[in-house]
C-alpha cells in the first residue's frame, strides 16, 4: 500500500519537448498503485501520440471534446468528477496562462477548470519564458488559487543553452507529489506525530584514516523513516550511513560515532513522539584517537587495540522518557527471544524488534527481513520473511495500535 494505491489521477499533458517525461512519471505513478488517465492538448499530441498514453494507461485519452457520440456523457466533466489528484505535466507557459485566467477552450483546460481535486503544476519551458513577468504573474496566481507549483530545474534546455525551466526528473517530481499529497491527507495514522529514526552502523575512529564499524547497511532504518513519512509523520532520520538516498520529505541528520549519535538523538528527544533506534551502535570505541595515521611497528610485532565502552543511547534516554514510545532493535545470532526480552526490560522499551541475523535473508545488508516483535506483557508476534518496507509498516502499525505518541 502506498498513498497512491487506487488513487484516481488525471495527468494533463501540454506540448513541449519535455512531454515524453510525462510517460515515465505516469509509469512510476502506476507502479505505486495509481489509476491514471490522461488529458492532453492538441500541441502535446504533436510531440507524443495519444495512442502512446492510451496504451500505457489502458484508459481512453481525452483530447477532443467533441468526439463523443454518447449524448449522456460530457467528457470533460466525467473526467473532472472522476479525478482525485490532477497533475499538469509538463505545464507550458501557455497552459499556465490559461489556467491562471480560468480559460477553458479545449478538453484539457475544460477538465482542469471543472475538477475540484487538488492540482499540481510542473512547469517546463524556455528560461526566458519562465522569467517573463507575465509567466511569473500567472504562476503566482496559480499559487494564490491554491494550486501547488513545483519550481523547474536549471540545466541544459532544448534550445542548446543552460537556464531555469527544465522539467525536473520524473523521480524528483514523484517524490515532490508524494510529499505534497501526504501533507494534504490529515487522516493518516501518524499525522501530527514526530518520529525520529536512527539508522546505519556507527564509525569509531582509530586514526585519521581508519575506523571500527559493523555490517549494518541502514536499509531497515531508512525503510522505517520512509514508511513513517508515508503514514503522515514528521520524520527526522539520524543517519550513520551516507550511501543511501534520503527518503522524500524526511529531514536527514548525518552522524558518525556513537557519541555524535547520542548528541543528535538527545537534542531532539524531548520533541519526539516515537523513537526508532534501528542504528547498529558500536558498543566499543578505540580508547585513544591517534592524531596521525598509525604506522606499522618496525619489528612487525602484533598491535593491540585498547577499546573503551560507548554510551548506551537507549539506556541514557530511558531516564528522560515521558510521552515517547521507544522502539529498539536486537540483532542476535543466538538465544533470540531471551536476549531480546532482556534488552526490552533493561532499556525500558515499549517494543523491541528482534531478528536472528544468522538466518539467510534476515538482518544486515539485504532488502528482506524476518522479525519478532516483543512488547512488555504481550505475546510475541513473528512476521513472515518479507521486504524491509513491509516489516517497517508492521512495526509502525503495531506502535500505532499501542497508541504510540499519544501517551500523556
Ligand atoms: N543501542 C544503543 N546504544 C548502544 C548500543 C545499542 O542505544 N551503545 C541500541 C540499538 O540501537 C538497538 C538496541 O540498543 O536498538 C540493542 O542493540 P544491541 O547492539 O543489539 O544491544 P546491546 O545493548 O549493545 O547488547 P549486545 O551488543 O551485548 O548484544
Amino acid at each position: 500500500m502506498s498513498i497512491w494505491t487506487k488513487r484516481h489521477v488525471t495527468v494533463v499533458v501540454s506540448g513541449g519537448i519535455a512531454s515524453y517525461k510525462a510517460l515515465v512519471l505516469i509509469r512510476s505513478l502506476m507502479k505505486q498503485g495509481a489509476v491514471v488517465r490522461v488529458a492532453m492538448t492538441t500541441h502535446a499530441a504533436k510531440f507524443i501520440t495519444p495512442l502512446t498514453f492510451q496504451t500505457l494507461t489502458q484508459q481512453p485519452v481525452v483530447i477532443d471534446e467533441f468526439t463523443t457520440t454518447d449524448p449522456h456523457h460530457v467528457v470533460h466533466v466525467a473526467l473532472a468528477d472522476w479525478t482525485e489528484v490532477m497533475i499538469l505535466v509538463p505545464a507550458t507557459a501557455n497552459l499556465i496562462a490559461k489556467v491562471a485566467n480560468g480559460l477553458a477552450d479545449d478538453a484539457a483546460t475544460t477538465t482542469i477548470l471543472a475538477t475540484t481535486a487538488p492540482k499540481f503544476v510542473v512547469p517546463a519551458m524556455n528560461s526566458h519564458m519562465y522569467v517573463n513577468p507575465a509567466t511569473q504573474r500567472n504562476l503566482k496566481q496559480l499559487t494564490t488559487d491554491g494550486l501547488h507549483v513545483l519550481t523547474p530545474a536549471t540545466g541544459m534546455l532544448a534550445e542548446g543553452y543552460s537556464g531555469q525551466g527544465r522539467l525536473p526528473e520524473p523521480a524528483v517530481i514523484l517524490a515532490w507529489l508524494t510529499d505534497q499529497l501526504i501533507q494534504l491527507t490529515p487522516d493518516l495514522p501518524l499525522a501530527g506525530r514526530r518520529v525520529v529514526v536512527t539508522a546505519g552502523g556507527t564509525r569509531e575512529a582509530l586514526d585519521p584514516v581508519r575506523f571500527i564499524t559493523n555490517r549494518s547497511s541502514g536499509k531497515m532504518g531508512y525503510a522505517v523513516a520512509q514508511v513513517a513519512r508515508e503514514l503522515g509523520a514528521t520524520v527526522t532520520l539520524i543517519s550513520a550511513t551516507t550511501h543511501l538516498a534520503a527518503p522524500s520529505g524526511v529531514k536527514v541528520v548525518t552522524v558518525d560515532s556513537a557519541q555524535s549519535l547520542l548528541t543528535a538523538v538527545s537534542d531532539i528527544f524531548d520533541d519526539t513522539d516515537i523513537l526508532v533506534m534501528a542504528a547498529a551502535v558500536s558498543d566499543y570505541r578505540p580508547a585513544e584517537l591517534a592524531d596521525q595515521k598509525i604506522k606499522k611497528p618496525a619489528d612487525h610485532a602484533d598491535l593491540t587495540l585498547r577499546l573503551t565502552e560507548t554510551p548506551d543511547i537507549l539506556k541514557t534516554l530511558a531516564a528522560r522518557k515521558h510521552q515517547q514510545y521507544v522502539i529498539g532493535f536486537a540483532a542476535e545470532t543466538q538465544s533470540l527471544l531471551a536476549n531480546a526480552n532482556r534488552k526490552l526490560t533493561s532499556k525500558k522499551l515499549d517494543l523491541i524488534v528482534a531478528n536472528d541475523v544468522s538466518k539467510p535473508g534476515v538482518g544486515f545488508n539485504g532488502d528482506t527481513n524476518q522479525v519478532t516483535l516483543l512488547r512488555p506483557e504481550q505475546q510475541p508476534v513473528t512476521t513472515e520473511l518479507t521486504t524491509k518496507t513491509a516489516i517497517a509498516k508492521q512495526i509502525l502499525m503495531t506502535a500505532i495500535a499501542d497508541g504510540a505518541g499519544t501517551q500523556a
